[in-house]
């Protein structure tokens, strides 16, 4: 049974020996995570589309690109062409100026996915069909290795519940501070998507860790809270 995807954060992985560090796990997730930071949207710097385009020869696993950068609409089009299969963009972008639908139709029109992330201390919106993933971030953007607070867990079971009530075909990811404690209550809240990055390559072993994070999801699918079945 594999009822909720993991998504491997790269931001965590070493890169002086990035194909080993995919290879170890690629058989056990389901899809990586590339976080895009600009220094400003997110106080740090990371990914551009040349890093998508090495992980995309690594690999055939789907890639999400997560856009925490001002503007994002300008850089959608180099990152789709770079190999992405999702691009996700922040609710709080300054481009919401554009328009969410403008957005949505934009990523929609270049053939892949459409996720939209939505900080901590934002309320969840979810305006349509249209999105394929809303991204929950349990910890401010920027930075891994940081925890994931218990009180998070309302907001999954609030969105889960919320696309259920109305049969979206939308997917319920949390990204950051995911264990296999916090994938468990995650996916026993309703989580679909768990995107996990220290947890896996500041790791011994990859390959176990993305194991014990497969089983512990499992056991909180199956322990699923009923009202969200
Ligand atoms: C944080 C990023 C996350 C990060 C998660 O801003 O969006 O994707 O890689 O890292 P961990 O799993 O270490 O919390
Ligand atoms: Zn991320």
């Amino acid at each position: 049974m594999k009822k909720a995807k993991i998504s491997a954060s790269l931001l965590s992985a070493d890169l002086s020996k990035l194909n080993l560090e995919i290879y170890s796990i690629d058989d056990l997730v389901d899809e990586y995570h590339i976080d895009v930071m600009d220094g400003h949207f997110a106080p740090n710097l990371s990914f551009g589309p040349d890093f998508v385009k090495a992980v995309r020869k690594l690999t055939k696993k789907p890639l999400d690109v997560h856009l925490m950068v001002d503007n994002p609409m300008k850089h959608i089009d180099s990152f789709v062409d770079a190999g992405a299969d999702m691009i996700t963009f922040h609710y709080e972008t300054d481009d919401y100026l554009i328009g969410m639908g403008k957005m949505q139709e934009h990523i929609k029109s270049k053939g892949v996915k459409i996720g939209i992330a939505y900080n901590p201390i934002t309320p969840v919106y979810i305006f349509g069909e249209e999105m394929d993933r809303v991204l929950l971030m349990s910890v401010k953007p920027g930075f891994a290795g940081q925890n994931f607070k218990k009180e998070f867990l309302k907001k999954i079971y609030e969105a889960k519940k919320w696309v259920k009530k109305r049969k979206y075909n939308i997917e319920i990811a949390v990204d950051g501070g995911i264990n296999e404690k916090t994938a468990y209550q995650a996916v026993r809240n309703g989580a679909d998507v768990v995107i996990a990055g220290s947890y896996i390559f500041k790791s011994y072993s990859h390959y176990l860790k993305a194991q014990a994070l497969r089983q512990s999801m499992i056991l909180g699918y199956i322990n699923r809270k009923k009202s969200i079945k």
